[in-house]
């Protein structure tokens, strides 16, 4: 799977203009209202339009007024461009229907921009494109699929919407007599679109670039430990919700499973040695709670309700990290309610996950700074006319003399330092 590695926003929320490289782990700092929510907000409001449809998904922002930004209105077109990053991935393969050649996709880029009707609510979709570059491979032994591969060639296709018309444009490298069928199978499939519809939305999209597993899946997660202290019913949805409150019913499933639990144990043992066993209660009336033993008192579980804070929000947090196959996680302020000596274990732990998997984490807690590698840290604040900016300090130079004489990225940003 692939990391989205470039972000650029315009007119949305706090931001007037933004342009963002992401790498596998990011961990973003910043005051309160300074806009960190509206970044992540984003990656909602494409999900949403995935699952939901565009017309949905604005009205889950809080309708157009509240999708731009409230100073600039409707005087500038909202647009978004999202790159994502495909080297080394099987899994946006493509057999062609010779057999013989595949086609790999190694960068995908997708652009849509909506216009705002003067003085009115509505709007009308200004451009909507999808560009993606990719390889052709051709096996060593003339099957596809089997050995080693060799790349023969490369280039790129543009499918782009106008008014509900899609054309598309291909480059083929010249010494392959192909034609844009055999390179992209499905790219005649679908001529037309609702004129409130984006390429985003079409399974055109899903098939060659990808870039909608990563989307359409995302999670923004905001554990809760009051909510997940309650007990809950034991049918529901088996994924973990965005606040955690279900924690029991996803626990309970993956408890099951010896290994599973064998794993879990020992991740949380790690981070608190006090926990001595974990299981989920199932009541007569098919509720279920979660409990843990702690070696404080012997041979008690104690259930959710009686458990710390930070207990429940490490117990949430190792669950996503280690127990969830999502490409890209969102986590608003993991830290919360965690003592800041386990503050270093815990980005530990993610750091070491985002090696398979894209993180993205929020907080304004300096804590955090402290145990992250100052590479991994982007600064959020507004800038003089109060639109959100997002910069990496570790970029200043001024930073990087600070940095060298051994002033902590924590202490930067408590005493005000960093800048955009
Ligand atoms: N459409 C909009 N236009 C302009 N400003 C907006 C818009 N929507 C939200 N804001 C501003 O964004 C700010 C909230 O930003 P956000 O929720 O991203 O903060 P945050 O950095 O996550 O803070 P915290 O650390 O408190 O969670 C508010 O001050 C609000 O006025
Ligand atoms: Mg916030």
């Amino acid at each position: 799977m692939g990391i989205i590695k470039e972000i650029k926003i315009e007119n949305f929320k706090s931001f007037k203009k933004l342009e963002v490289a992401l790498e596998n782990f990011n961990v973003f700092i910043g005051a309160n209202a300074s806009g960190k929510s509206n970044f992540i907000s984003i990656f909602k409001f494409l999900r949403d339009i995935i699952n939901n449809g565009l017309d949905n998904a604005i009205s889950m922002q809080g309708g157009t007024e509240y999708l731009r930004n409230i100073n600039i209105g409707p005087a500038e077109n909202f647009s978004v461009e999202i790159v994502c990053d495909y080297i080394n991935n099987e899994d946006y393969q493509i057999k062609n229907g010779n057999g013989l050649i595949e086609t790999k996709t190694t960068e995908v880029s997708y652009f849509f921009a909506l216009e705002f009707l003067k003085g009115k609510t509505g709007f009308k979709i200004a451009a909507d494109r999808l560009f993606l570059k990719y390889d052709l491979l051709r096996g060593k032994n003339e099957t596809a699929g089997t050995g080693k591969k060799e790349k023969i060639g490369e280039g790129t296709l543009t499918i782009i919407n106008r008014s509900g018309e899609l054309t598309s444009e291909i480059d083929i490298p010249g010494h392959l007599s192909l034609k844009k069928e055999e390179i992209f199978p499905f790219v005649n499939l679908i001529k037309e679109l609702s004129p409130k519809g984006l390429l985003l939305e079409t399974p055109l999209f899903h098939v060659p670039s990808g870039i909608a597993e990563i989307l359409k899946g995302v999670s923004i997660y905001n554990f809760d430990p009051g909510q997940s202290k309650k007990a809950i019913p034991l049918s529901g949805k088996t994924e973990l919700e965005e606040d955690g409150s279900n924690l029991a019913l996803v626990l309970k499933n993956l408890l099951e499973n010896k290994s599973n639990k064998k794993k879990f144990a020992n991740l949380i043992k790690d981070v608190l040695a006090f926990v001595n066993d974990l299981e989920v209660e199932k009541f007569s009336d098919h509720s279920l709670l979660f409990r843990l033993k702690e070696v404080y008192s012997s041979n008690t579980f104690l259930p959710a309700s009686l458990l710390s804070d930070g207990t429940i929000n490490i117990t949430a947090l190792i669950l996503t990290l280690y127990f969830t196959k999502k490409p890209l996680m969102i986590i608003e302020e993991p830290e919360r309610n965690i003592h800041p000596y386990l503050i270093a274990k815990v980005l530990e732990m993610m750091k070491e996950v985002s090696a398979h998997k894209q993180i993205i984490v929020t907080t304004h807690n300096p804590e955090v700074l402290k145990y992250s590698f100052p590479g991994d840290i982007l600064f959020i604040a507004r800038d003089k006319e109060g639109y959100s900016r997002i910069s990496r300090p570790y970029k200043n130079e001024q930073v990087k003399i600070f940095l060298e004489n051994e002033m902590g990225m924590d202490e930067l940003y408590t005493q005000n330092l960093l800048e955009l």
